[in-house]
Order: structure tokens, then sequence, then C-alpha cells
């Protein structure tokens, strides 16, 4: 198969190594070093030396020894290294939420796509990745600075201002409707702390089935964001859910799961823009009444409890004086020994009923409902 058209920056991701492109050196204990390849250029550390020149021209994955003997595994990092490594002002979205976004707002070749807010311009790398030339990009962020550091970021990674994005500096609730013909984006992805503050301006830029996916660091955002989605009757009922990566070491005969995670990132939620109009399916539960009034009285049924009815507690609550009453009747003639002292021998420690385990006097389990 043959391209018609050269795809952002993949000159400077395949072939033999040359100037200007930026490389990744592992040494022997896994410690990592990211140079750019310069005429002229010298790389120096406790461990060796060498020119920048000796790399040109051979392939990656080329292991190069420094001119007293320590070897450095040569290759161009993958964009899940450029992430982790690149400098931030704001937070970035991991490469695993980056690839469940791209999959789960299923963003295709020629999508058009709005982002807000642009932050370190993380994401922005996948969604451009995606889009490819052909797509669009637009990314809103309300601050400059960040604005900038996102552009340089991004811009350092594919080697120029990508064809399919634009950056535009502004709140997205004001900018989108300026920048956007209503009903003409394909894929919107919010991070942002407020992401509820935008649902309007999301549903009047997506076309009718449009994805709309946010992003939010805590289960209140969570559950902010889903309320005002449903409340808002734009979209389809939300899909919500995180993952979570857990890394394996693999030596030898110890092959098992990483002792250290990155346990939480965020959670991701996803809904379709509804055709203009039209209100969607009734649902068969829906949320409590007075949910985010601002003055919400909150219950166990608000947070998916089912209620405990009060015949079942007076039940349970029998239930339990009974057991304890015959737990005391038992232990009359048989006091437990006071913490620290053996149970003489021969003798039982403190009774328990069948199935009940008891700690301090106290019945710690076999309560049944
Ligand atoms: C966590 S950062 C985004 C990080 C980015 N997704 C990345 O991967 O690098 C959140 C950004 O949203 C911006 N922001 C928050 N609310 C916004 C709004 N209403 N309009 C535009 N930008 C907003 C903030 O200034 C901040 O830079």
């Amino acid at each position: 198969m043959t391209f018609s058209y050269t795809p952002a920056g993949p000159a400077s991701r395949r072939g033999p190594l040359k100037y200007g492109d930026r490389v990744q050196l592992t040494d022997a204990k896994g410690r990592m070093h990211t140079i750019v390849l310069l005429e002229g250029g010298y790389f120096h550390s406790h461990r060796g030396s060498f020119r920048h020149s000796e790399l040109v021209g051979l392939p990656e994955g080329t292991v190069h020894t420094t001119s007293t003997g320590a070897q450095y595994l040569v290759l161009r990092p993958l964009l899940s290294d450029y992430v982790l490594s690149m400098p931030r002002g704001a937070a970035v979205i991991y490469p695993k939420d980056s690839g469940q976004i791209v999959q789960m707002a299923d963003i295709f070749p020629g999508a058009r796509v709005v982002e807000a807010g642009v932050g370190s311009g993380a994401l922005s790398m996948s969604l451009l990745s995606a889009v490819g030339e052909y797509g669009q990009l637009i990314s809103f962020e309300r601050r400059e600075d960040f604005a900038e550091i996102a552009q340089g970021n991004v811009d350092l990674w594919f080697g120029r201002r990508h064809p399919a994005w634009r950056v535009e500096v502004g709140d997205l609730a004001e900018r989108l409707p300026q920048v956007v013909e209503p009903g003409s984006i394909d894929r919107i992805v919010l991070d942002m702390l407020a992401p509820w503050e935008n649902l309007q301006v999301c549903a009047d830029a997506l076309a009718p089935g449009g994805v709309l996916l946010c992003y939010v660091a805590t289960v209140t955002q969570l559950s902010r964001v889903v309320e005002d989605m449903r409340a808002s009757e734009l979209f389809t009922e939300p899909h919500a859910w995180e993952s979570l990566v857990r890394d394996w070491h693999l030596e030898g005969l110890a092959v098992r799961p990483d002792h250290r995670m990155v346990a939480h990132t965020g959670f991701l939620v996803t809904a379709r823009r509804l055709a203009p109009g039209h209100q969607p399916p009734l649902r068969s539960r829906r949320p409590a009444k007075g949910a985010y009034t601002g003055e919400e009285v909150w219950t166990s049924q608000d947070l998916g409890e089912r209620p405990t009815s009060d015949k079942k507690v007076r039940k349970v609550k029998r239930d339990v004086t009974a057991r304890v009453a015959d737990l005391v009747d038992h232990s009359a003639c048989e006091v437990p020994p006071p913490p620290g002292q053996d149970v003489p021998e021969g003798q039982d420690g403190p009774p328990g009923q069948d199935g009940q385990n008891v700690q301090d006097g106290q019945i710690t389990a076999g309560l049944e409902d």
C-alpha cells in the first residue's frame, strides 16, 4: 500500500539515526538520558563520553560503547516515554488513560475533535496521532502559559506544528461557540476541574451521535458530571470506568506483580449526543430527587445501598441480644483470663457459639443476616 501524503514527523521516527533526532540512552542499570543529536555535539557522563556524530547513520537498537567502556542502548523514545519525561505545566494524562481515551471515544483518522484543557499537551499528541493529517484537533486552554508549554511539547514531539492542530486560548464555554459551527464536531474530550460547566456548549458543538468523554480525578467530580449529563437530557446514559495497570517483575523464577504501582490516575466517563429534540428513554431507576440541588440530603438510597427494613433491623437486634445473653450465661463460670495471662492448661479459652469468633469478649464474626 502506498500513501499519497507524509504523516507528521515519521521521518524523525524511522530509519538510521540522524542529526535532529531525539534519542534515549539507557545504561546497564536502566538509567536513561535523553539527548538530541547535534552536529558537533558531545555526550558526557561519569561513565564516559562520545561524539553525537558516532551515532549518526547507525540503526536504532545499537549498543554503543563509551570512551571508558560503558555501554548504552540507543533508541528513539516512544510517545509514552516522551510524555512521562517532558516538562509539565499541569498534570498530564498518563499513557494508559490516553490509550483508553483514543479507543473508547473512538478517535478516528479524519475526525474533528475538540479537547479542553490542553494542560501540558500530553493527550493532544495521542489525539493528533489518531486523527492524522486530514483530521482536526482544536485544543482549548484558559491559561496562556500552559498553552505555550503544551505547544512547545507537542511541536518538539512532531518536529514541527502538526497540520491538524490548532490551540485556542480562553475558557471553553466562551470560546467553543465562537470557534466551531454547531453540530460540526465528532468527538470532545474534557480534562478539567468542572466539566459539568461545559455540557451545554459541548452538546451544541457535537454532531448527533458524537462522543463526549470526560476524564476526572475524583469520585465527587464523576458523580457530579454524570448527574448533570442525565439532568441535561442531551446525552445517552453515561458509562464510567477506570483502568488499573499493574506491571510485572520478570526475573528467573521470581515472576510476580511489581510491589508498587500507580493505583489511581482518574475516572473516564463517556456519553453520546442525542439528536436535537430527542430525549433519552425513561430510565427505570431515576436519580434521587434533590440530588445536586446544592441542598442535597444524602440518603443510603442515593449511594445505591439497599434500604434495610425496620422489620429486618428488629430481627437482627433480637438475634444479637439473644446471642449476647447466651454468651453471658455460658461465660458465668468461665471468665476469660485478663489480657496477657495464659488460659490454664486443659481449659478452653472464652467460649463462643459455633461459628462465632470471640476476641476480647466481643463476638467478631459468625452473625448472619
Ligand atoms: C489537568 S490539565 C489537562 C492536562 C492535559 N490533558 C494533558 O494531558 O497534558 C487541566 C487543564 O484544563 C484547563 N482548564 C480548566 N478549565 C478550563 C476551561 N473551562 N476552559 C479551558 N481550559 C480549562 C486548566 O487550565 C488546565 O491547564
